[in-house]
């Protein structure tokens, strides 16, 4: 058994709720007519999610989908599958991805061009947190939370081998225990 993964705090609580406040504004701003479609990849942004909807008083839907991309350790797979797909229609409907972290952009990448197929009225990507230092693809970002370095992080949804997620701070994973 390895030690503990050492954490140390990256943005606090605090910080988080500026963001997802400065996010919902620019959100509401841009969607409070339009009765959106606001699609969450799971799992890592359920917690993103819940506090940004809270903030978001227009009519607007919730669905959810799973990707898988990384395995059990820290790095992607890049092979990614549609777990579950969104239950809505789309056709015609404005929808808005909501995502915890940008990292290769793989995730992503898949998801746009499988919801633009779809053939919506319009499609946008707002992320919480984005690293661009390890983008392997390009990805447009509507609405941008927090860039955060070359390293792994965890909390506010995020997970290190299904760990971590419920923490409510977000922390930068120093090693792996
Ligand atoms: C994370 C995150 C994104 C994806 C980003 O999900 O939630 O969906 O990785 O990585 P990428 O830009 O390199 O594709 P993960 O596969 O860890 O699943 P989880 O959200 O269930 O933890």
């Amino acid at each position: 058994m390895g030690s503990e993964p050492k954490l140390s705090v990256l943005f606090t609580r605090d910080e988080i709720e500026a963001t997802v406040n400065r996010l919902a504004a620019e959100i509401r701003r841009d969607y409070l007519t339009k009765h959106p479609i606001l699609i969450a990849v799971l799992k890592g942004s359920f917690m993103f999610l819940a506090d940004l909807i809270r903030r978001l008083d227009f009519p607007l839907e919730v669905e959810f989908v799973r990707l898988s991309s990384y395995g059990r350790g820290k790095e992607s797979s890049g092979k990614i599958k549609l777990a579950q797909r969104p239950q809505a229609k789309v056709k015609g409907r404005h929808v808005l991805v909501i995502e915890d972290i940008i990292d290769t952009g793989l995730t992503a990448g898949f998801l746009l061009d499988y919801l633009g197929k779809k053939k919506p009225a319009s499609l946008k990507l707002c992320v919480l947190t984005d690293k661009p230092a390890r983008r392997q693809t390009p990805v447009n970002i509507d609405y941008r939370g927090l860039t955060v370095p070359d390293k792994f992080i965890v909390g506010y949804g995020l997970d290190w081998d299904e760990r971590f997620r419920h923490l409510p701070d977000i922390y930068v994973m120093e090693n792996e225990g």
